[in-house]
């Protein structure tokens, strides 16, 4: 795989959690360094988690936190900001152009919010009752708001107008012979996603010239459509990112958690997946880059891009001496942490965020891939 220009140097580049396998060593080196963080829990028994838990539950509670900011903006400007999930002003124009997705677009965006944000208080409180330190990114909300009115001007954790989506998610879910797992390889289904670096929201109030409540331009639906197809890639991650974890997991309540949250992130991929092959299809420039969205709906599209071809179909798993089998994929779990780190940020999602803001993020990353179960 070619490096990212989204990835900045020294920044781990393992195994993609979302893509294909590659050869990790034991993640153990950060578990040590961080080791002088955590408190010296007592082992398994009792109410006692281990420190392997800790760190797998920190890591989860910190990529939570980084959903939250990024649905948050959506939610802003695309969602229904009221009391469960407050701030910002929707954009007609925008929202109109996420509705030809589907017209309940509006509330899977808050709804999805909500959930995010309920995931990382849920998982912080509960590293408090166990005495352990809750995480806290809010010292790295620094990078800038879109400037569109009903945005709010507020710092943040996520950059959602220069984003690198990679949607090979669409053919890894529907091929047959192959999983990330077992080396598998996936062509995107927008090649041009993966190439430039696309607002998925309105930047600014330019974005919406041309546009009425009614009638979106192209400039503004292809910002859309890459939001319904960045959606897919955020909540496909999750998907893959708890039951990976999970088989590192000691403690059977902390267990529990991880598998009562996994399953809601692949209801939300599951319902995204759906939506983004409803993108209308068009081909515009933005910034000089070429971005072209094909027709997913038509017969001739084939069996690997078809838009209603939503259900995971049965692969490989484990060994290719098994028959295929329908399943969450993949779930490898070496690795599977900082494999989640280096997806956002070759999605471009923390452009901008300074070398301190990936230290914490690897440190806390390479702690939850140095987790043993039953140690
Ligand atoms: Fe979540
Ligand atoms: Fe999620």
């Amino acid at each position: 795989m070619d490096k990212n220009p989204n990835q900045p140097e020294g920044t781990a580049s393992r195994r993609s959690f979302l893509g294909k396998s590659l050869t990790v060593g034991a993640g153990v080196a950060g578990a040590g360094l961080l080791a002088g963080k955590l408190p010296a829990f007592a082992q398994v028994g009792g109410s006692g988690i281990t420190n392997g838990d800790v760190a797998i539950l920190r890591f989860l509670a910190a990529a939570e936190i980084i959903e939250s900011d990024l649905w948050q903006q959506y939610n802003e400007l695309g969602g229904i900001p009221d009391s469960e999930v407050p701030g910002g002003h929707a954009i007609p124009a925008y929202v109109t152009a996420l509705q030809v997705l589907d017209l309940d677009m509006p509330q899977y965006i808050h709804d999805n919010t909500e959930d995010e944000v309920s995931h990382f208080t849920f998982l912080n409180n509960y590293l408090a009752s166990k005495g352990a330190d809750p995480v806290d990114l809010k010292r790295f909300g620094n990078l800038p708001s879109s400037k569109a009115t009903g945005a709010q001007h507020k710092g943040r954790l996520t950059n959602l107008m220069q984003l690198t989506v990679d949607t090979s998610y669409w053919t890894r879910y529907r091929s047959r012979t192959q999983n990330p797992d077992l080396g598998g390889t996936f062509p995107p289904a927008i090649p041009d996603l993966s190439k430039g670096k696309f607002p998925a929201i309105p930047r600014s109030d330019d974005d919406l010239v041309g546009s009425t409540a009614k009638k979106p331009s192209d400039h503004l639906q292809a910002i859309a459509n890459t939001a319904g197809f960045h959606f897919g890639f955020i909540e496909q991650g999750g998907s893959s990112l708890y039951p990976s974890l999970a088989q590192r997991v000691t403690n059977p309540e902390v267990l529990r958690i991880l598998l009562s949250i996994g399953p809601t992130e692949t209801s939300h991929f599951q319902t995204w997946h759906d939506k983004a092959g409803n993108a209308k299809p068009l081909t515009v420039s933005i910034n000089g880059q070429t971005l072209n969205f094909p027709d997913l709906t038509t017969a001739s599209t084939g069996q690997d891009l078809k838009s209603n071809l939503i259900m995971p179909e049965p692969t490989f798993f484990l060994s290719r001496k098994f028959p295929p089998v329908s399943i969450i994929r993949p779930t490898e779990t070496e690795g599977a942490a900082m494999g989640a780190v280096k997806a956002l940020t070759d999605d471009g999602l923390f452009i901008g965020q300074p070398p301190a803001f990936f230290a914490f993020l690897q440190d806390l990353a390479e702690a939850a891939d140095g987790a043993r179960s039953g140690r």
